[in-house]
């Protein structure tokens, strides 16, 4: 399987809280590739969603004709583009993979459209941020594989069909609700990656270390688990930052022990949670008695926008249950005032 990337932006989502340099962003997705898993019997995790994929291909195998056109939403680092690639390899065909802030002019689709061969996977990031234009040019792509075209000057503008390949489209977005209808229902399968359980990070973050050769127990991995927030991507970060500890500080075996004060040197607590997640806990908490605050509000309070707040911050601090989304902004639940202790505005040393 070929896979062909048409997106100079099509780098990993940037890393909570660093800044990556372009070298880094390249040795990143050279990283990512070298772990990214091949086959379904190689990913871990999802496994409600591999079957019903593994059903689709083979369904579509047998009838000689490409996959429906999928749409996989959720939170970022699950593994959406993986599972995109996963699906050309057993299908037994290439990938392009694109997003769209890639795509803003028309012949940026055209061209990409137009480039696919029969069978070929597109894969979409972002799919979400399509603009108008391009989304209505995907319309004909997707339902009946041609472009409609104009061709000719002011009277004798002249509308021509161009046949394209039959190709499969995955689209992802962490936004399904910013998808618009006639696109959203184009797709004929549509699902939700999930948060990974602890077991199952523990089986990625092992088999990444085997796949890097480095040393790693069964209880270093599940420590390093428990501190992944649910996402794979981060748990391969992790494994990296405490490989390079276990190196320095110990023998460069990761036991519990040595997982353990790594992490602690980088500040992510045993929910999981940096310093920006507790500064989100901690605003809520103090300026804003607990909530309910406007999504706005919140952002402005901690110099992120709102989307990162959206997009990577909020949704793992919901699935936690530390904070709740109400019609009236963001509240703390009183599991959270729990966990970290917060009794009315007494909060100030027991959180930090
Ligand atoms: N690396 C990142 N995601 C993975 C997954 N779901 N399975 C195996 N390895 C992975």
């Amino acid at each position: 399987m070929a896979i062909i990337s048409d997106d100079e932006n099509n780098k990993p989502e940037k890393n909570r809280n660093e800044d990556t340099t372009a070298e880094e962003t390249n040795y990143d997705m050279s990283f990512e590739a070298n772990i990214r898993p091949k086959f379904f019997e190689d990913y871990i995790g999802q496994s409600a969603l591999k079957s019903t994929l593994k059903i689709s291909i083979e369904a579509a195998k047998k009838r000689e004709l490409p996959l429906d056109h999928i749409l996989f939403y959720g939170p970022p680092g699950l593994g959406k583009t993986t599972l995109a690639s996963v699906i050309a390899t057993e299908m037994d065909t290439n990938i392009k993979i694109t997003s769209a802030p890639a795509l803003e002019r028309p012949r940026d689709i055209i061209g990409i459209l137009m480039s696919l061969k029969a069978g070929d996977v597109l894969f979409i990031d972002e799919i979400h941020r399509l603009n108008k234009i391009s989304e209505e040019i995907l319309y004909p792509a997707m339902e009946d594989f041609y472009l409609d075209m104009t061709t000719g000057k002011s009277q004798s503008l002249k509308s021509i069909r161009i046949p394209i390949p039959k190709f499969t489209l995955v689209g992802a977005t962490t936004k399904a609700g910013s998808l618009s209808s006639p696109l959203r229902d184009r797709f004929g399968i549509i699902h939700r990656l999930e948060f990974y359980t602890e077991e199952e990070l523990a089986l990625v973050i092992k088999r990444t270390a085997k796949i890097l050769d480095i040393q790693i127990d069964e209880k270093g991995a599940t420590a390093i688990a428990k501190r992944s927030r649910g996402t794979p991507r981060i748990a391969n970060r992790l494994v990296k930052r405490v490989r390079d500890y276990a190196i320095v500080k110990s023998n460069g075996l990761i036991d519990e022990k040595t997982a353990n004060n790594a992490l602690d040197i980088l500040q992510i607590d045993k929910f999981g949670l940096d310093n920006t997640d507790r500064c989100l806990i901690k605003i809520i908490a103090e300026k804003y008695n607990g909530g309910p605050v406007g999504i706005e509000t919140l952002a402005t309070a901690l110099g992120e926008d709102v989307k990162t707040i959206e997009d990577v911050y909020e949704p793992y601090l919901v699935q936690k249950g530390f904070i709740q989304r109400t019609p009236r902004g963001r509240k703390l639940t009183p599991y959270a005032c729990n966990c970290f202790n917060l009794k009315n505005l007494d909060i100030q040393q027991s959180l930090f």
